[in-house]
């Protein structure tokens, strides 16, 4: 039996593009600072996230991780490329937790698009985002 095809490549402006459809659902009421992302599985499937804050103010929940979960909840287990865009900042640099998580579920050579506003997205890898990492390795098991 023959495997189904592969999904089509989605490109760096379209994943960007992507992100910034679901900026709209973001829930800042708190900062009033919307963020979205856009990530891609191992099967090609798309997955988007947006801030989620909280009255405990702690409690909130960034747009990647919400985008990355949202995958994982689904069966994904590896995350191909990533998009951020914001809504008043251009090049939004993801925060430490979403780098440590992305660092859990990407390769180092993952890549991940910030948002200029323009159709050129500022290209980083998740390596570079978080060098000298812990991580599953250091880990005793
Ligand atoms: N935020 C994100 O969603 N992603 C980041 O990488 C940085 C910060 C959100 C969290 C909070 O809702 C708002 O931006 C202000 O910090």
């Amino acid at each position: 039996m023959s495997s189904p095809p592969a999904p089509a490549a989605i490109s760096p402006p379209e994943l960007v593009a992507r992100a910034r459809q679901a900026l709209g659902f973001a829930y800042a009421r708190y900062s009033n600072f919307a963020v979205a992302a856009a990530v891609i599985d191992e099967r090609g499937r798309l997955f988007q996230g947006v801030n989620v804050e909280n009255a405990s103010y702690g409690l909130t929940i960034c747009a990647e991780r919400a985008a990355i979960f949202s995958a994982v909840s689904q069966g994904a287990r590896r995350i191909t490329a990533i998009a951020i865009t914001a809504e008043k900042t251009k090049a939004l640099e993801p925060c430490g937790a979403c780098r440590q998580v992305m660092l859990e579920f990407c390769e180092p050579g993952t890549r991940v698009f910030l948002d200029t506003g323009t159709n050129e997205p500022i290209e980083r890898t998740v390596g570079e985002l978080m060098p000298h990492a812990f991580t599953l390795k250091d880990v005793p098991v």
